[in-house]
């Protein structure tokens, strides 16, 4: 199985990637193949609502580091995407790769139900970290997002979430969570 992971924190070490690692490993461990893309080192820009995706090509038109994470997602089967909450939402460098995804919806997306570009039955993996420690706090981030991939054609979902970590590495400490990933990886390798 192929699984594309998109970090969306600039940090590195930082508490979603750390999850999204314990993600992988576990899965690598039961014979997937991970492809990790670090958003913070790319140079992209977000959907210019050209809509050539909709007139023109049946992808985005613009060619830049994105063309070969968005590229890597339609030939894989699971795609992760971890990411820091800022200001109540995902990271701008998550949020500006999942706008340039309208560029997996055909022209009649408006219309059709089931208008997805991509192969169905992906999985998507959400990780999230934040530092407010409230489970009701942006419990909606992941619904929202969940609904958009569904719409893609992604059947099954899983949410990896981490509340009350602020500083890189906290979530070190948080058997749980990382009990939550390793379980994760386990169904989604399965
Ligand atoms: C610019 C910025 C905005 C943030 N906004 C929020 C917020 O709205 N709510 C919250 O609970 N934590 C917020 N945080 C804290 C991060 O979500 C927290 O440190 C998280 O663990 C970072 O994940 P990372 O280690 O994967 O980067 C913010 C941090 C930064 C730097």
């Amino acid at each position: 199985m192929k699984i594309v992971s998109l970090l969306g924190s600039p940090r590195p070490k930082g508490n979603s990637a750390f999850l999204a690692d314990r993600f992988c490993r576990t899965a690598e461990a039961l014979g997937a193949e991970i492809q990790t893309f670090a958003l913070n080192k790319l140079k992209y820009r977000g959907c210019q609502a050209c809509m050539t995706c909709k007139t023109k090509l049946d992808r985005c038109v613009l060619k830049d580091d994105l063309t070969e994470v968005l590229d890597a997602i339609r030939d894989a089967e699971a795609l992760v995407l971890a990411s820091p909450i800022y200001y109540g939402e995902v990271s701008s460098q998550l949020k500006a790769f999942i706008d340039r995804t309208f560029s997996y919806l055909g022209p009649d997306y408006v219309t059709n139900p089931h208008p997805s570009r991509l192969a169905p039955g992906k999985k998507l993996v959400m990780i999230l970290a934040q530092g407010d420690p409230g489970e009701g706090q942006y419990a909606d981030v992941f619904p929202r997002y969940d609904n958009f991939f569904k719409w893609y054609g992604f059947t099954e979902s899983y949410l990896i979430r981490a509340c009350g970590v602020l500083g890189p590495g906290e979530v070190e400490g948080r058997g749980e969570v990382l009990r939550q990933a390793e379980d994760a990886a386990r169904r989604t390798a399965a």
